[in-house]
């Protein structure tokens, strides 16, 4: 791209969603360590997000959400933060954070970055602080430390299980050399979860909002923003049987969605406030319902909340209806944009989901022995004509890095290169997440389809993906980059995202069709060719044949007759 083009392009975005940019934003999702890696390390870092911001320019998206890259002794891929104001030295340094943001803002890109306030890592100083200072201290009571049921106290407090697999509780030895008491941590051991009735965490909190914020940010995605808040008295709780680890399926779980929880997000609205250029708040709130994950963002809380009940539901058109009509609902009811997202680094890449065959629980993921695994033909046309479904649609989006290149799940990863903490957790028993953080192809004939220098990859990257890599599809028109290019430019063109969406009747109940402006879309989820109406397509997903849409196809199309 020259560079004209680029000033024209940083021009258009920065000067297009203007006030309150987020609620009609296409972010991406960058995942520090498989994205670019520059020094040779084989993990991803922020210079090589900087190397590569011309690609998301000319991709289209209008900010970049960052998974973390602060100190981080790297037990959960960096979800276990150690110093929340620093950069681990794995991606770069705090220099190159301010130089990839200003680079970024040159494109009029706006930055978001990770925040991680449900726990810490184990190797934070506070909770080592709490380690030596024993029972009962002001250090202990930053963190959930309990002391444990029967004669001895060798039982955990309660029976919570942790998202990763076995119990949420691990038991201590104090200074003396005995067992000791117990701490909560509803994920990995190594991940304590701090307690937020404590006004100190709260305080430490504001700080690092403001750190970051400082340095020019412009939001922050909350981990885990439905987890804060323990009910009282730590009560037991047995979840379903094949519930969603997450909270995402059920409705009352004494350590999902208590309402004390709103109150953190309105003392962190006001702290945004403060700054200039609408800095927003995203929550990771896994909630079972569009109307409960709008509790999130009234007005006086956080700005966007990921739309899960529509990442869940599966290819089947009567369901889409109903989530998304839902979601405009839910969403507006509160005076708040609905978001939309399909894929990100916790799910299985909807290139493979959308064509699973078997049940499979979110966070489980695939591997070699799982039951029903996908058609990965199947899944891309069918992802294809997800994303132009998504993309049309009103409100906010989210872009997990790679999706854009169509990459599918890396199913057949040898156990031996399995790093999350949930195939530990579970003996093997639950895959969990790393094939869908498979380091990115860029070229097809560097070491490491050019993610690093030296050919070196954290995760290995399956050998079929030389054809899919970034520069290869650069020059194919007909590429899944191509696609998500031209789909970007027409919603941008088309302003779809502050637009309007009317359903369209006079088609089979299988297939998805409605209006947003002047653009029709269709999207064929049924077992059979629906003619076209006539229109000119703008962007179609696969070929249309003979004025007819194929199955797992979709078109934009506008010019069609009301
Ligand atoms: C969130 C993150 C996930 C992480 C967990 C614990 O769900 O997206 O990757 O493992 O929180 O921090």
């Amino acid at each position: 791209m020259t560079s004209p083009d680029i000033a024209e392009r940083a021009d258009a975005l920065s000067s297009r969603p203007g006030a309150e940019w987020w609620r009609t934003a296409v972010i991406y999702q960058i995942y520090p360590r498989s994205f670019a890696d520059s020094s040779g390390d084989g993990i991803g870092d922020l210079p090589g997000v900087t190397a590569h911001l011309d690609d998301l320019l000319e991709l289209g998206v209008d900010a970049l959400w960052l998974s973390p890259f602060q100190r981080s002794p790297q037990k959960d891929a960096g979800y276990d933060v150690a110093d929340y104001c620093d950069v681990d030295p794995l991606f770069g340094t705090l220099a190159d954070f301010d130089e990839m943001v200003q680079a970024a803002h040159d494109r009029g890109i706006r930055i978001i970055v990770d925040l991680v306030p449900n726990h810490s890592s184990d190797q934070h100083e506070w909770f080592q602080a709490a380690l030596a200072a024993g029972p009962g201290s002001a250090e202990r009571a930053r963190y959930l430390f309990r002391e444990g049921k029967g004669e001895h106290g060798e039982l955990p407090p309660n029976n919570w299980e942790s998202v990763f697999g076995g119990p949420a509780w691990t038991r201590v030895v104090e200074a003396d050399g005995a067992p000791g008491q117990w701490y909560l941590h509803l994920f990995d051991t190594s991940q304590p979860d701090f307690d937020w009735s404590n006004e100190e965490v709260r305080e430490k909190f504001r700080g690092v909002l403001r750190f970051w914020l400082d340095r020019g940010v412009d939001g922050f995605r909350v981990d885990v923003a439905h987890g804060l808040i323990k009910a009282d008295g730590l009560p037991d709780y047995t979840p379903p049987v094949e519930a969603d680890s997450m909270g995402g399926g059920e409705p009352d779980v004494p350590y999902w969605g208590q309402p004390g929880v709103h109150d953190v997000y309105r003392d962190w609205h006001r702290i945004l406030a403060e700054y200039d250029g609408d800095r927003a708040l995203c929550a990771e709130a896994w909630r079972p319902t569009p109307d409960e994950t709008a509790l999130w963002v009234r007005p006086d809380e956080m700005h966007q909340a990921f739309n899960f009940p529509y990442l869940q539901t599966e290819w089947d058109a009567a369901h889409l209806r109903s989530v998304i009509s839902e979601s405009i609902r839910a969403f507006a009811a509160v005076g708040a944009p609905s978001t939309w997202v399909l894929s990100n680094h916790d799910v299985v890449r909807h290139a493979s989901r959308l064509a699973l065959t078997a049940e499979n629980p979110q966070g489980h993921g695939i591997g070699p022995l799982s039951p029903g695994k996908p058609i990965a033909e199947l899944g891309l046309r069918r992802a294809r004509a997800a994303t132009a479904v998504m993309l049309a649609l009103p409100g906010s989006a989210y872009i997990y890095q790679g999706e854009e290149l169509g990459l599918p799940e890396a199913i057949d990863l040898p156990d031996s290169a399995r790093q999350d903490p949930t195939w530990f957790r579970t003996g093997g028993e639950r895959y969990g997440r790393d094939g869908c953080r498979v380091p990115l192809p860029w070229s097809a004939t560097e070491p490491a389809y050019g993610f690093s220098p030296t050919g070196a990859a954290w995760l290995p990257q399956p050998s079929s993906w030389a054809t899919l890599a970034h520069e290869v599809q650069v020059q194919d028109r007909a590429s899944t980059l191509w696609l998500y290019r031209s789909l970007l430019a027409a919603r941008r063109a088309f302003g779809l995202g502050d637009g309007t969406l009317e359903w369209l009747g006079g088609y089979p109940d299988d297939v998805l069709a409605f209006r947003n402006g002047n653009v029709t879309v269709i999207a064929n989820i049924g077992s059979a060719s629906i003619p076209l109406p006539q229109g000119d397509v703008i962007a179609a997903t696969g070929p249309t044949v003979d004025g007819t849409l194929p199955v797992d196809t979709a078109v934009w199309l506008v010019g069609v007759q009301a």
